[in-house]
């Protein structure tokens, strides 16, 4: 089996293969994740052919995570498909480690997939990350403010100077800011942005459930858009990171609630990764034998090392620190697109 790298030239087959997958009625994955599938991200995407054709891909593309102090990189994996007539052949298989291999060449040190199947658990990917909701009915006697739908590139720069205080979050241009804003879709579904003078909630109905699922800005005035929201528009699951989750449940007067990751993820390389995360450890190991630490921690697998650092909803290995497991931002927003 040949894995090759997509050629920007053959964007439009693997659109087409994906679409025919995960699409089959209606839709265009071209247009949901425009730019995993861009002509800049297409060397991103493995590909395996028969006869000339592509028949199986892997969406990959890079991200930081901005942890507090460290800013790690992340190859995000989606739209994994195999055309129905070629599957059980080990393609997809092969390209996820190949995946990895390329991922890790790039500097990435964790892998954050959209999925949870054999192939991705074979791989070693867990569950993990500290992820919350909390759901929000509307209370009808209750103050709404004044916010409207973000319509302007001025709201855009607002959000944009927002999400860059955000001490857990992915970090975003203000080019992918503009491309969210333009495609008005996340976590594969329509997305709204409403604003006030100092903060911006986002909102993905799914399966008529609306699901804020991005923030930022003044906690005060996140708590009462997110009301106002559902007071007008209904019952809203707010999803929060283990960062966020306090000052905005508290505001809201809800308890939150742990919910797993929407997919599976995996340490590339201890090392790399505690290499990535050194401002954010030295100071919160100030206080403790690093090297102890380090070393025991280097007696998990990788599997179990995930779990360790970003915390997990699985059965966790036996071990205790303070340190862990730290927040991570999650990827089904306004960033895997
Ligand atoms: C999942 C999928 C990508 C597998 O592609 P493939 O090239 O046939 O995969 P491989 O041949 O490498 O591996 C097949 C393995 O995946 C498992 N598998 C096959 N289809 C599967 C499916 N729809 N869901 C979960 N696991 C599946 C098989 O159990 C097999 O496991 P084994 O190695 O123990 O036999 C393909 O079935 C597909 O396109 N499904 C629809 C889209 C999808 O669910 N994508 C994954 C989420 S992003």
């Amino acid at each position: 089996m040949n894995v090759k790298r997509l050629p920007a030239s053959r964007l439009d087959e693997v659109v087409k293969l994906a679409d025919r997958v995960f699409k089959p009625k209606d839709g265009s994955m071209g247009k949901n994740f425009p730019i995993l599938f861009s002509k800049k991200n297409a060397h991103n995407i493995l590909i395996v052919e028969d006869d000339g054709e592509i028949v199986s891909m892997v969406g990959m593309y890079y991200a930081y995570a901005q942890i507090f102090t460290s800013r790690i990189k992340v190859a995000f994996i989606g739209s994994v498909c195999t055309d129905e007539e070629h599957r059980g052949k080990g393609y997809a298989t092969t390209m996820t480690y190949e995946a990895a291999q390329i991922a890790l060449k790039n500097d990435a040190v964790l892998m954050m997939i959209h999925g949870d199947n054999d192939i991705y658990r074979n791989f070693g990917a867990v569950d993990a990350g500290t992820y919350f909701t909390i759901k929000i009915m509307p209370r009808y006697n209750s103050h709404s403010s004044a916010f409207k739908k973000a319509m302007t590139y001025d709201d855009l720069k607002k959000m944009a100077i927002w999400h860059s205080k955000e001490p857990v979050r992915f970090i975003r241009s203000f080019s992918n800011f503009k491309t969210f804003y333009d495609v008005g879709h996340a976590w594969d579904g329509q997305a709204k942005t409403f604003i006030n003078d100092s903060a911006y909630i986002t909102v993905v109905k799914k399966e008529d459930v609306n699901h804020c699922i991005e923030f930022a800005g003044d906690p005060n005035s996140v708590a009462m858009l997110i009301q106002s929201f559902s007071n007008e528009f209904g019952e809203t699951m707010v999803h929060l990171n283990s960062n966020n989750k306090d000052c905005v449940s508290r505001l809201l007067s809800e308890t939150p609630q742990r919910r797993k990751f929407h997919g599976t993820m995996r340490v590339l390389d201890k090392s790399k990764l505690l290499d990535q995360l050194k401002d954010y450890l030295d100071e919160a190991i100030s206080g403790t034998d690093k090297g102890a630490l380090v070393a025991k921690l280097f007696t998990f697998d990788d599997s179990d090392f995930t779990k360790i650092v970003f915390g997990s909803t699985e059965s966790m290995p036996e071990y205790t620190s303070e340190i862990f497991p730290i927040p991570l931002p999650d990827y089904h927003g306004m960033d895997y697109i």
